[in-house]
């Protein structure tokens, strides 16, 4: 027996050296558009600017995937932010060797298995569909008090527990307690050393209750208590208590705010409209993709996009007013 925590994060290292099926049983906003990237490339190119443009800084970013994301915004940055494409060092967080070959194939760069392997130094970092995959603990409210859930079997076994707090019977309330000890990890080195972090991913803004634990197989839901390492695995982020953690270690945080209006402030549909004059044949499918990650019915609402920052920097683009 596990608790689901220790289910999930077998089940991820499983999944990820595996079989990894990101476009087959997935897709990221990177993969459906060289915009997405681009954009947050010069994200990082103007939060640079207002760190006082130091002569090196750290450029990490967890969860790389295949690399596309930041292949992309180094692309855009060489070409309009030479200054902070030569002072960036590429770090990437990534501890499955499927995907590092396949980031490897596109980028040069320096691999970590975990955040606090990042060499010291002013960093700015990027996050996108990264803190979903982290496990959760799940607790269900019964008559006779909290039970947290466990995994025997491909079945949930409830125990007793210290969980505390009112709630109807039946509810479920998740806990992101690895994702909130990596905030506050990031936060207190980006107030320690300068920088902002940008995450992106999907989840509420306020803290609620629910059961979201999610798995996707080819593209269709599948049982997350499966055989674990043939589904992803996922579940919202807890975008509230990922900022508290942030300012607790003492970061300034910015958001969340819906992703579709953040990638609208920073020029997604602008740039898509060039990319598509540029190629008119695939005119459509650029345009629909960038609609995708924009719309609220599409990733734009759920979706959402948080910084955590050194408190000395002004407001990071795209999340003024
Ligand atoms: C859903 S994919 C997102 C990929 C990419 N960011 C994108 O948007 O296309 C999750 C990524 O995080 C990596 N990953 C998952 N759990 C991890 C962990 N605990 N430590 C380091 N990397 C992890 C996976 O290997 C994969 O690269």
């Amino acid at each position: 027996m596990e608790r689901l925590d220790a289910f999930m994060a077998r089940a991820a290292a499983l999944y990820y050296a595996q079989r990894a099926g990101l476009g087959r049983d997935f897709t990221t906003a990177p993969e459906m558009s060289q915009a997405f990237g681009e954009c947050l490339g010069l994200w990082c190119a103007v939060t640079w600017q207002a760190m006082g443009a130091p002569a090196r800084v750290v450029w990490a970013e967890l969860g790389p995937g295949r690399g596309t994301l930041m292949a992309d915004a180094l692309r855009a940055v060489r070409e309009v932010a030479p200054g902070f494409a030569a002072a960036a060092e590429i770090h990437l967080v990534e501890t499955s060797p499927l995907l590092r070959e396949a980031q490897a194939r596109r980028l040069a760069a320096a691999w970590h298995a975990r955040f606090e392997e990042i060499p010291p130094g002013p960093m700015i970092l990027l996050a996108n569909e990264f803190f979903d995959a982290l496990p959760i603990r799940q607790f269900v409210r019964r008559v006779e008090g909290w039970r947290e859930r466990w995994v025997e079997g491909g079945r949930f076994v409830e125990l007793p527990c210290a969980h505390a707090g009112e709630a109807p019977e039946g509810s479920i309330r998740e806990w992101g307690e690895a994702a909130e000890a990596l905030a506050g990890a990031i936060g207190a080195r980006l107030a320690r050393e300068g920088g902002a972090a940008l995450v992106l991913d999907y989840g509420p803004a306020e803290s609620g209750f629910g059961d979201t634990l999610q798995a996707l197989r080819d593209n269709a839901p599948a049982d997350p208590l499966g055989p674990p390492g043939e589904a992803d695995l996922t579940a919202h982020v807890d975008f509230a208590a990922l900022a508290r953690a942030g300012r607790a270690a003492g970061a300034a945080t910015h958001g969340p705010l819906p992703m579709g209006l953040f990638l609208q402030r920073l020029g997604l549909m602008a740039r898509s409209a060039m990319l598509a004059r540029a190629a008119p044949a695939q005119a459509g499918s650029i345009l629909a993709a960038a609609q995708r990650l924009v719309a609220a019915e599409g990733m734009g609402r759920l979706f959402k996009a948080l910084a955590l920052a050194h408190p000395g920097l002004p407001i990071p683009a795209g999340f003024e007013g």
